[in-house]
């Protein structure tokens, strides 16, 4: 089998394993633990991703997000991001439950709780909980109302996989955070905010 086929394979049975875990034990702390070492078993297949195979279009942008697979109702849907040298994403949620876990090289993620009484429309106050750099053999998960944010630097070559729920273009009802202006909005679903 060629690289490309090993992948499909190797994505596929990825996606299928999830796929079975959320049907037996549903969308909890414990059950993405469990996806997650799924995905990190496919990122450890470093050779299956040869960065050539996935280019950086672009310094600082989503320019580098590629579809691995997704189910025909947009569920269970993987990506893998060719990161930039220079990213800063705000806080956000997905309102889907998420994975992330790295091919090669390093983003690092913050986490938020949001502190505010949620009584005025527009405005939020959020804190950060912690981070966590998703280098190999490490990962994130993130339950649907969970805030995280993504940051990276440097000219070193980063592919991470993320895995949702459900995909990118199908995330409805999400929201971000400007913790500088205290305020939140929603947004439409936007590649660049994975
Ligand atoms: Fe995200």
């Amino acid at each position: 089998m060629s690289i490309a086929e090993q992948r499909t394979q190797a994505i596929a049975e990825t996606r299928e394993a999830i796929r079975a875990i959320e049907a037996r034990d549903g969308v909890t702390r414990e059950s993405l633990e469990a996806m997650r070492a799924a995905m990190l078993a496919l990122a450890e297949r470093a050779e299956l991703f040869p960065p050539d195979d996935f280019p950086q279009k672009d310094d600082t942008s989503a320019q580098g997000l590629h579809e691995l697979g997704e189910d025909d109702d947009g569920r269970f849907a993987m990506y893998l991001v060719r990161g930039g040298n220079h990213v800063d994403t705000p806080p956000h949620n997905h309102t889907t439950w998420a994975i992330v876990v790295s091919i090669r090289g390093r983003e690092l993620n913050k986490f938020y709780e949001r502190t505010d009484d949620r009584s005025v429309e527009g405005k939020a106050d959020v804190r950060q909980t912690g981070e966590l750099a998703v280098v190999p053999g490490t990962g994130v998960c993130l339950m649907p109302d969970d805030i995280h944010s993504i940051h990276m630097r440097g000219d070193g070559v980063k592919m991470h996989l993320h895995m949702y729920g459900v995909a990118i273009p199908r995330m409805t009802g999400r929201v971000r955070y400007d913790m500088a202006a205290g305020t939140y909005e929603h947004f439409l679903p936007h590649p660049d905010l994975r």
